[in-house]
């Protein structure tokens, strides 16, 4: 029986992860494939470093030694940063070789030149990890959404900033202690701030957005925050409405062009995202014949994501290729607009800030915690005359024992 022989760049927990997954799996995977899958190397920094990897698997560190194996069909690339990563993934494209990666920096800004250069030399490229985890949401879209027309995606893509919210309200953690036990669990990022400040939920986003609207808005127009704002002071005020905060990125199309953002939300109890806790992530995807459906699941962890490469080995293995990469712009289609269209914001700050614009305030729970109505347009010049505001949109149903006993946005 012939066999597939891969190498993996990179051993940290993703790349681990993808390695015992082949060796617990391997029955399956033969079945599947119709071929023995063998890992002939690891790259790693430190070849002194003690791993858990057969004798038979050769470990370097010059990612030239990969390329001069005698054979390499696949390559499974789980470093981190986007440089020279991408010039490896280049050179293994050019050898023939089919990709997988887990890296959403690397592959939100060269997804669309690697899919390009893979289609030249007539192999795959499996991206599945780069977004949400061990939630299939990127073979969801490119396999099973063809005809369905994207308009809308809400998604919590980070597992790290969910994972500290959730405990922050849950178990009253501080914010550092949460962040920790996400390190702890192998759900951080190498630097955290990529997780926290919300790099890393962007660069998801940017790859979603690619694949189901065949563009990705102007990076710079996303409007993205972390959660490193996100006090218990504020989860307790938000918790009185019956509100949790999460970090959610959001695409909509808005007449030809794309809306972004990925910063934190408040949701009601019966927004499909309220639920989503822990590591946990989920995709809302609003298209035009199926309507509403969310995919949830484990977005971070050695397994979930493991989960994703080992699928995407079967993928590339199959060489599908007619619809690996992004769809074109023209398939998309954009939701109705209404121009100028007002949400709902909590907004916690001065009283007379309030006064100097005709805003409209439809509750006020106590002194400087408010609930408006606004476009976002109102509520950044709002934060213009004063800066300590802190105003946070609302998305689903919340509660209010005020002036409205419940309020549906
Ligand atoms: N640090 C990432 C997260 C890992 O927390 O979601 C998965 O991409």
């Amino acid at each position: 029986m012939s066999v597939i022989k891969v190498a993996i760049l990179g051993f940290g927990t993703v790349g681990e992860g993808f390695y015992r997954t082949i060796q617990s799996h391997s029955e399956e995977l033969t079945a599947v494939l119709g071929r023995k899958v063998e890992v002939a190397a690891v790259l790693v920094k430190n070849k002194q470093k003690e791993r858990n990897i057969s004798k038979d698997v050769f470990i370097t560190t010059e990612f030239t030694d990969i390329l001069n194996l005698p054979q390499v069909d696949v390559v499974v690339e789980a470093i981190v940063d986007k440089d020279p990563t991408y010039s490896f993934l280049k050179q293994a494209i050019q050898r023939g070789c089919h990709i997988i990666t887990a890296n959403k920096e690397m592959f939100a800004h060269y997804g669309q030149e690697l899919l390009e250069l893979a289609k030249v030399h007539n192999v795959s490229v499996g991206y599945e990890a780069t977004v949400a985890g061990g939630i299939p949401v990127i073979q969801t879209l490119r396999q099973l959404l063809n005809v369905n027309r994207v308009q809308q995606i809400h998604g919590i893509l980070n597992g790290t900033s969910n994972f500290i919210l959730t405990e922050m309200r849950e178990k009253k953690l501080s914010f550092a202690d949460a962040l920790r036990a996400a390190q702890e669990n192998g759900y951080a990022e190498a630097d955290p701030t990529n997780d926290v400040e919300g790099f890393d939920a962007f660069y998801k986003a940017m790859i979603l957005s690619r694949l189901a609207f065949g563009e990705d808005p102007n990076w710079h127009d996303v409007d993205r925050k972390g959660i490193t704002s996100i006090t218990s002071d504020l989860i307790d005020i938000a918790l009185q409405f019956g509100l949790r905060f999460k970090h959610i990125a959001s695409i909509k199309k808005k007449g030809n062009q794309l809306i972004a953002s990925v910063k934190p939300v408040l949701v009601g109890k019966e927004h499909p995202l309220y639920h989503v806790e822990g590591v946990q992530n989920a995709v809302n995807i609003y298209s035009d014949i199926v309507g509403q459906i969310t995919l949830q699941g484990p977005g971070a962890g050695m397994y979930p994501t493991a989960s994703a490469v080992i699928e995407d080995l079967v993928y590339v293995c199959q060489n599908r290729r007619a619809n690996q990469g992004f769809t074109s712009a023209i398939e998309s289609c954009s939701i109705v607009e209404k121009s100028q269209e007002e949400e709902t914001w909590l907004i916690k700050g001065l009283l007379n800030t309030l006064n100097e614009q005709p805003i409209n305030v439809i509750d006020q729970v106590e002194e400087g915690i408010w609930i408006v109505k606004a476009t976002s347009e109102e509520v950044a010049q709002l934060t213009k005359l004063n800066q300590e505001l802190v105003c946070f949109p609302i998305i689903g149903e919340f509660e209010s024992e005020h002036d409205l006993a419940k309020l549906v946005v």
